[in-house]
């Protein structure tokens, strides 16, 4: 019989990408706390109809890509294909925006699922990290947040990284824009793809997102729509454009910029690491104004962002900024003879205890093949003793990477530890990512 196989579109997560994976995620933690945000964790399935109405009906999101399901109950669910609906949904139900703190900082990562030609950086299940700041609106916390996204992948080690901007302004905004698409496109319908024929019915901001060559080409002619801004929407664009200056990111103005989510208005932006392969966008994000609204709750803003993890994985191993970040044991145990190895019980649980991994082999074994398990383990310690040293309360504590040994009290475990295993991860601590 043929074994399993994976779903399509989808990856088993071990090893190597694995440890690589928890670390970015502690890393994008770590500075999303920095900025004063907390943790949210929301369920992987809504109601369909959440993805329905925050999304957007005309989306490719919702016409294409739903793994959407009948539960046993008669119930129409939707895997989540992005979190902020789900996030807005759980701050309306738990109203959360009852707080005299607003806005409201929240952080999350886990996995979506939509359903697309996989690819190059494209799965059906995939995982992003992303925020959402919910409550208050203003142009600094439209500003802020776009720093975090850029200073996030800073922090990580990129060090190219340039955002791509444009505002798509209110509904008033909007609505002219639209009508001014609409008659730009309106004479060349016959050309487009069937796509685009669709859109400009229903979602005329879509025309400018399309990947069939020609309609792209078209889409070049098009207005812009920053052309079209009611003055609020210019003032406040221009007051976000100031403050970024004042930041010093790196970003650049494109009209044509409208992302694939119907839930923005404002400021909308996408980041793309420039390297080896191109993964597309590695993180996208912007402001919204109807979104809880829509979905019940007050008529709170909110803007956010999300990094597809899968991408910036990958872009982090092309850079190589994951060289260093390799899990290593700190202790191997290396005892020599039957007995000694029954003894080394009290100190495998004595190492481990005082926080220092450690490992014993699954039975006794010459000193060549614990050497070649500590070596695969990457170990950076073995710690040596056969019946006679242990008698005498004593063992031999080898450095691997320097291949130097000293002899130290097993009855002072825990401090000779400290003392020359410790050190060891003190000094190199200061060669992570925060240069
Ligand atoms: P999005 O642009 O649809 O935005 O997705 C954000 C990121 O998720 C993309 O830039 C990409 O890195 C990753 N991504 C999307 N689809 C796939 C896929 N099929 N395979 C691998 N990676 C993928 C949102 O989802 C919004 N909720 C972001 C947001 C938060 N806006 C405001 N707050």
């Amino acid at each position: 019989m043929a074994g399993f196989q994976k779903v399509k579109g989808t990856m088993d997560v071990y090893g190597h990408y694995a440890t690589v994976k928890e670390k970015i995620v502690s890393i994008l933690s770590e500075m999303a706390e920095l900025y004063h945000y907390s943790p949210i964790e929301t369920p992987m399935m809504e109601s369909t109809s959440l993805f329905e109405r925050s999304t957007g009906g005309t989306t490719d999101v919702v016409e294409k890509q739903m793994y959407t399901f009948f539960d046993k109950g008669g119930r129409s669910l939707t895997l989540r294909p992005e979190y902020t609906a789900g996030v807005a949904r759980a701050i309306v139900e738990n109203k959360l925006y009852a707080s005299e703190d607003l806005p409201l900082k929240l952080y999350y990562h886990g996995p979506l699922f939509r359903y697309e030609r996989p690819g190059l950086g494209r799965y059906r299940e995939f995982n992003q990290f992303g925020v959402e700041c919910v409550g208050e609106s203003t142009p600094w916390l439209d500003a802020e947040t776009l720093l975090l996204a850029v200073e996030s992948l800073y922090y990580l080690g990129f060090r190219k990284v340039k955002a791509k901007i444009n505002s798509l302004g209110g509904k008033a905004s909007r609505e002219a824009y639209k009508k001014a698409l609409v008659a730009y496109f309106e004479p060349h319908v016959g050309e487009m793809c069937e796509d685009c024929q669709r859109r400009i019915k229903t979602n005329p901001l879509r025309l400018l997102d399309c990947k069939v060559e020609h309609d792209k080409e078209l889409a070049k002619g098009a207005p812009s729509i920053l052309d079209y801004l009611v003055d609020e929407d210019r003032e406040r664009f221009k007051q976000i454009v100031a403050y970024l200056q004042d930041l010093g990111v790196d970003f650049e103005v494109d009209p044509g910029l409208v992302r694939g989510l119907d839930y923005y208005s404002g400021l909308v932006f996408e980041i793309a690491l420039s390297g080896a392969k191109d993964y597309g966008s590695v993180l996208g994000g912007g402001h919204y104004d109807d979104l809880l609204g829509e979905i019940g709750g007050p008529s709170l803003p909110g803007v956010g962002f999300a990094v597809g993890l899968e991408r910036l994985i990958a872009s982090y191993m092309d850079e190589g900024l994951d060289k260093g970040s390799e899990t290593r044991l700190d202790v191997y145990l290396m005892p020599i003879g039957e007995e000694a190895y029954r003894a080394s019980v009290p100190l495998l649980v004595e190492t481990r205890l005082n926080g220092y991994s450690a490992e014993l082999a699954p039975k006794p074994a010459k000193l060549g093949a614990y050497f070649k398990r500590a070596e695969r383990a990457k170990a950076r310690f073995a710690l040596i003793y056969g019946d006679e040293e242990l008698k005498k309360g004593k063992a031999n504590l080898k450095d691997l990477d320097k291949v130097e040994q000293v002899e130290i009290d097993l009855s002072n475990l825990a401090a000779e530890l400290d003392a020359h295993v410790g050190r060891k991860e003190e000094s190199e601590e200061g060669e992570h990512h925060h240069d």
